[in-house]
């Protein structure tokens, strides 16, 4: 059958989500299409990852199943003395996918866990799937602040960050500087939008004020316009969010332009983390607040960076961090319940009390089961954002709209 003819036959039926994401499947692949079974109480522990593996945001993906991995390879290759059983599938930080993707993981699969994704808009269409058929989501990197905000819920959690929380932590530190007028550039999605929210948030409580909020729609990387723009506009700095490919070519175009030694430039971490090598000189001295940072001086972040390195046989950065993390809660609910993944009230009360023991310093989840956690300012040293000091310490989403 034709596949638009299907949709409108499904619509018709009024199929839940779930099911017609199958249908779907089934009707693109061939295949015929079957009821998910309950997962078994035996067996291995089955993680589905939903990651970008092409595109602009692909380091970002491969750096976070490394992370994962490593973790779980320390453990003998087990979770809750079961081995693990990897599925992947490829989201190519396309939101218009997401459903289809995260349903192919969760009823095709039977994952037990979706560990999935980057991208925030990717992330909404994942939560909504996993809401719609009770399945543990960790999400490994994406900051959408809906997922632990209004779209909360017992089987959603977070090793990462909210979108809100390095960009409030990076508007303190300006406006602690004196600055007064501030310019954002941003692309034109949640992770942009959510992290000048932020921004401007704690800038402006302190007697800040943005006057411009710029912006270019996802992947987007044609930045010449704006960055004359932002010159013409003559502020005391710029707050900019960038990740991944998106990034090295930002920071290179603005050097380009003449503006590193004019306008400050800062940004959320991402702007800088894992681009190191690509960006180069154009990186150096550069400014930005994350909850990751080279130079920590905790032990465990020592131990991590070590084997990151021999693994993998490359340093690792903050997503390799976060995929890391989002195995050690998985460890934490896995290990309370022996392995049986059936038992997910156990499960998430278990996750819900870890105390992570992360290399960016332990952390314990919000009721909203988002980090809080320190966020650090860090500085552009060689191939290093070396930490400076702690930016806001602590520092909780305020989950606006979050009724756990
Ligand atoms: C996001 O879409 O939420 C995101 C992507 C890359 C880095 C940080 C956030």
């Amino acid at each position: 059958m034709h596949r638009n003819a299907l949709r409108r036959l499904l619509h018709a039926r009024r199929l839940t989500a779930p099911l017609a994401a199958l249908a779907l499947l089934a009707a693109g692949t061939g295949a015929v299409a079957q009821t998910a079974a309950a997962p078994a109480a035996g067996g291995k522990v089955k993680v589905g990852f939903m990651l970008p593996y092409t595109g602009t945001y692909a380091a970002l993906g491969t750096a976070i199943e490394n992370g994962f991995r490593m973790y779980v390879q320390q453990q003998g290759g087990k979770l809750g003395g079961r081995d693990v059983e990897y599925f992947k599938v490829d989201d190519e930080s396309d939101p218009a996918k997401a459903p289809e993707n995260a349903t192919k993981l969760i009823r095709r699969d039977q994952v037990d866990v979706v560990v999935g994704t980057v991208h925030s808009g990717v992330q909404m269409g994942i939560v909504k799937v996993a809401k719609e058929n009770n399945t543990l989501l960790i999400i490994p990197n994406a900051g959408v602040d809906e997922a632990t905000g209004p779209l909360c819920g017992p089987n959603i959690f977070r090793s990462s960050f909210s979108n809100w929380q390095p960009g409030y932590a990076m508007g303190h530190v300006l406006a602690e500087r004196g600055m007064k007028k501030v310019v954002t550039l941003t692309w034109k999605y949640a992770a942009g939008e959510q992290s000048v929210k932020g921004f401007k948030e704690a800038f402006e409580a302190k007697g800040g004020k943005v006057v411009k909020e710029l912006s270019l729609p996802f992947p987007n990387v044609e930045f010449q316009a704006l960055i004359t723009e932002v010159a013409s506009l003559k502020p005391d700095a710029v707050f900019v969010f960038f990740a991944g490919g998106g990034a090295v070519k930002f920071v290179k175009d603005w050097q380009a332009a003449g503006l590193k030694d004019k306008i400050p430039l800062y940004g959320s971490g991402f702007l800088t983390d894992g681009t190191l090598d690509a960006q180069g000189a154009a990186a150096q001295g550069l400014e930005t607040t994350l909850h990751y940072a080279d130079g920590l001086s905790n032990a465990r972040d020592k131990s991590f960076r070590l084997d990151y390195a021999k693994t993998y046989k490359l340093q690792p950065d903050v997503y390799a961090v976060q995929g890391y993390d989002a195995a050690q809660l998985l460890a934490a609910g896995a290990n309370a319940v022996k392995g049986d993944m059936t038992r997910k009230p156990d499960i998430i009360k278990a996750m819900e009390a870890a105390k992570v023991d992360s290399p960016r310093g332990a952390f314990t989840l919000s009721k909203a089961h988002n980090p809080v956690q320190d966020f650090y300012l860090r500085k552009v040293d060689g191939r290093e954002n070396k930490v400076s000091s702690v930016a806001v310490k602590a520092l909780a989403d305020p989950a606006r709209g979050c009724r756990l």
